[in-house]
């Protein structure tokens, strides 16, 4: 990627930001061969989607202002202190020195963008259904400070039709602007926290809108910042991809957690037989079993889709059942230690759950299976430690040391260099929810 400053002969290779002085309108950025404006990009909600879209538009030389209602997270974002693994602390510090990032609580800067990208979350309620409240709360804050040619993006996931019904009402009743200036489109958020393989730049991104020129505006932009960009007719469409792209991977998570009760009650070596499924050079994607599904959007996804269609009309059983299946994995799997642990019953050194977030090397705890395990055999009185070298604490307990002694060791995360032999050799027992440990004879898998 190079800068150009168009009022200088200066020109900046990537990594070396535009100074913070710079005529930040005659500015242009060309990104692989493209050439685009630089633009006032603010970013509403600062997490695992906003921080590393904000520092991907800063990287490329938009002017970003950052926005979240978490004072805290904004003040250590402004000294430079990144909260996301994926996000380096000193690429925010080098942007903030490079005048191309700001953070700030308040959403007066809103009004300086000519795009608005919210990425908030969307989790669900006590009883499964979808919570809208941050996106409301997050739309109605933005409203008044949004004037006639801003484009508003939603990269938050939501079921089809958020955008039109329900964010558009709020601008409509919010905002200054008449229905016909509202400029409105959807692009939701692909990032994998964690995957160090696929980042913005090469994760294509679907767009959609609510009218051509909101594509448009929002196609250009995305194209500043990923390699591909697909424009898809309705938004309805982007935001049911989204689902689609997530019901996808709960439905098939939920069929290899089926496949591996079938194979504990008949016998048979599960792992086995996935990798000889998978010789299939077609036909056939490989997925394998595990304590259950965490994270923001896998177990909370399928819901809103389910939902919505229920609220449509259609009840999706299939896609409710895969639901329920990956709910009930980490009771399934505190069931399947027991019966494998009941001969011994020995609890002098505790039981460890190894593995405490979603998956390997993120320190996200959020509908964690593993602090599910944790806290079922707590309330039926086990002794219980938890080791994850990404969490830092977790309910003010140390986390565990791995030359400790522990009388049985649950293991739900890959990765993580457990010292099995050792284990074994004193005699803990070992329940194994990954298939990391699969050649071990006497360590019990899922
Ligand atoms: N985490 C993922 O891997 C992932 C992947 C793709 C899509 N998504 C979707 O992206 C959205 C955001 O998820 P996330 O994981 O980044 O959440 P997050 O919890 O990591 O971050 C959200 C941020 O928004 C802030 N916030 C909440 N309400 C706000 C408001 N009204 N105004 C300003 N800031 C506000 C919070 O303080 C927080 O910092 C969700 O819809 C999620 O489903 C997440």
């Amino acid at each position: 990627m190079i800068i150009k400053l168009a009022n200088t002969k200066k020109t900046l290779l990537a990594g070396g930001f535009v100074s913070k002085n710079c005529r930040t309108d005659l500015v242009t950025v060309y990104n692989r061969g493209i050439m685009v404006e630089r633009k006032n990009i603010g970013i509403v909600g600062l997490g695992y989607v906003g921080l590393p879209l904000a520092l991907a538009c800063a990287d490329v030389g938009h002017l970003v202002h950052g926005v979240d209602i978490d004072p805290t997270k904004i003040e250590s974002l402004r000294q430079g202190q990144s909260h996301i693994e994926d996000v380096p602390s000193d690429a925010i510090k080098k942007a903030i020195q490079a005048g191309l990032l700001t953070f700030d609580t308040s959403f007066s800067n809103i009004s300086n963008c000519s795009i608005v990208i919210i990425c908030v979350p969307t989790p669900l309620d006590v009883t499964h259904a979808p919570d809208l409240s941050m996106l409301e709360l997050a739309t109605k804050s933005i409203s008044p400070f949004l004037k006639t040619g801003t484009l508003v993006v939603s990269e938050s996931t939501s079921f089809p039709g958020t955008l039109r019904n329900f964010i558009k009402p709020i601008i409509v009743s919010h905002s200054s602007l008449k229905e016909n200036e509202i400029l409105l489109a959807v692009a939701p958020e692909r990032v994998d926290p964690g995957n160090k393989s696929f980042n913005h730049q090469n994760t294509p991104r679907i767009v959609g809108a609510l009218d051509i020129h909101s594509r448009g505006l929002a196609t250009n932009f995305y194209r500043t910042i990923s390699s591909e960009v697909i424009e898809v007719t309705q938004p309805e469409v982007a935001e049911a991809a989204k689902m689609l792209e997530n019901t996808f991977r709960q439905v098939n998570i939920a069929l290899v957690n089926e496949f591996s009760k079938i194979g504990n009650v008949m016998k048979f070596n599960v792992y086995e037989a996935i990798e000889a499924a998978s010789t299939k050079p077609y036909g056939f994607m490989k997925f394998v079993p595990g304590p259950g599904v965490g994270g923001h959007c896998i177990p909370v996804d399928p819901y809103y889709l389910t939902w919505s269609s229920r609220d449509s009309g259609f009840v999706p059983e299939l896609i409710e059942k895969a639901n329920e299946v990956n709910r009930e994995m980490p009771g399934y799997v505190v069931n399947r230690f027991l019966n494998f642990y009941s001969e011994e019953k020995d609890v002098s050194f505790g039981i460890l759950v190894a593995g405490l977030a979603y998956k390997p090397g993120i320190a996200d705890l959020r509908e964690s299976p593993a602090i599910q395990i944790f806290d079922k055999l707590k309330e039926l009185g086990y002794p219980v430690e938890w080791y994850d070298p990404s969490i830092e604490s977790f309910l003010n307990l140390p986390r565990a040391e791995l030359n400790q002694n522990f009388s049985a060791v649950i293991v739900t995360l890959r990765g993580l260099h457990l010292p099995v032999d050792r284990w074994l050799a004193r005699g803990t027992k070992i329940f194994d929810c990954t298939g990391e440990y699969r050649e071990f004879a006497e360590i019990e898998q899922l």
